[in-house]
């Protein structure tokens, strides 16, 4: 299965994305991506998809294999649009505000092609950097950022369990809706690692009653079988991790994103409190369904 595009690829992408009726070909793959209709389409857009090799319109249309591929960052694109190219969350905590970053050196564990750190980008001034494991997300960094008209923030490959940084670099270490992919423990050890002293350590993301909550909700609706069994195969994995330190269910696919776990809060703070960074209840807040977790080092 491809995972990576090739130069000739690159450039193709690049141009369609600079390229006229762009928005509307982001806006088909994601539709398509999302199983939403696809709408009316014009013709410069089917010429574009079938021409970058992303869909086919034999019955209907329908994305190909490379289409699946480039419609994760695009889709994470297509919502940091929605949201005013802001960092999710940034309403609810000032924390989250650009302007608390500037000047500072910050790091995102998991980052995505960097929605975050091209909104830190575009509204203030520092040091972003973006750890990611997942080739397709960096490649289209430089790529939608053009698009943007922003220099490209630095995201380089990595994961969260070994991040690729000397001791003490970073002034905030941030990690957005990515922590549950992770080997949660030895992560924030790794965050706690590059962290400067007297900085600080945010994680976003869903934990256990959140994530229950939202279960509990889908189970009123009726969900598919699938749905079922990701659910309980996630709760599984999340007990196993609190209790034994491990996933008992492995993932079924190679993506870094196949066996999310969300522990509870409680487990969150015994295990930051473990690397030897000082929780800051003061700033522990929900941020929509997530919950916004820092801690600061000494
Ligand atoms: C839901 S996305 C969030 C992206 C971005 N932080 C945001 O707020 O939009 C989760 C990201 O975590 C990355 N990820 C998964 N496992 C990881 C790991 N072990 N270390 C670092 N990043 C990881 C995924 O590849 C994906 O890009």
């Amino acid at each position: 299965m491809q995972t990576t595009l090739n130069e000739a690829q690159i450039e193709e992408v690049r141009q369609a994305l600079l390229g006229p009726g762009s928005d509307e070909l982001i806006d088909f793959i994601v539709r398509l991506n999302l199983s939403l209709p696809a709408g009316e389409l014009s013709k410069t857009v089917m010429e574009a998809a079938s021409r970058l090799g992303w869909a086919t319109f034999d019955a209907k249309p329908q994305l190909s294999p490379l289409g699946w591929l480039v419609a994760d960052p695009l889709r994470e694109y297509r919502m940091w649009l929605d949201r005013d190219r802001r960092i999710h969350g940034e309403g609810d905590s000032a924390l989250l505000a650009p302007e608390s970053y500037a000047g500072k050196s910050v790091l995102e564990v998991g980052s995505g092609f960097g929605c975050n750190l091209l909104s830190l980008s575009r509204r203030t001034h520092g040091k972003f950097v973006g750890v990611e494991p997942m080739a397709i997300y960096r490649q289209f960094t430089p790529l939608l950022a053009e698009r943007e008209g922003v220099v490209a923030p630095e995201v380089v490959d990595g994961a969260g369990e070994a991040l690729p940084f000397a001791d003490r670099q970073f002034d905030i270490v941030l990690c957005y809706s990515a922590h549950q992919y992770m080997d949660i423990c030895k992560a924030l050890q790794e965050m706690a690692r590059v962290l400067k002293p007297g900085g600080q350590l945010q994680v976003i993301g869903g934990s256990l009653d959140s994530y229950s909550l939202g279960l509990g909700q889908n189970l009123i609706k009726r969900p598919s079988a699938s749905q079922l069994l990701n659910g309980a195969r996630t709760l599984i994995n999340t007990f196993s991790y609190q209790w034994l330190g491990r996933r008992m269910l492995l993932p079924s696919s190679a993506f870094a994103t196949a066996a999310p776990i969300y522990p509870s809060r409680k487990a969150m703070y015994r295990w930051i409190t473990s690397t030897g960074l000082t929780l800051r209840p003061d700033l522990i807040q929900r941020v929509g369904v997530e919950t916004c977790f820092v801690a600061d080092k000494s």
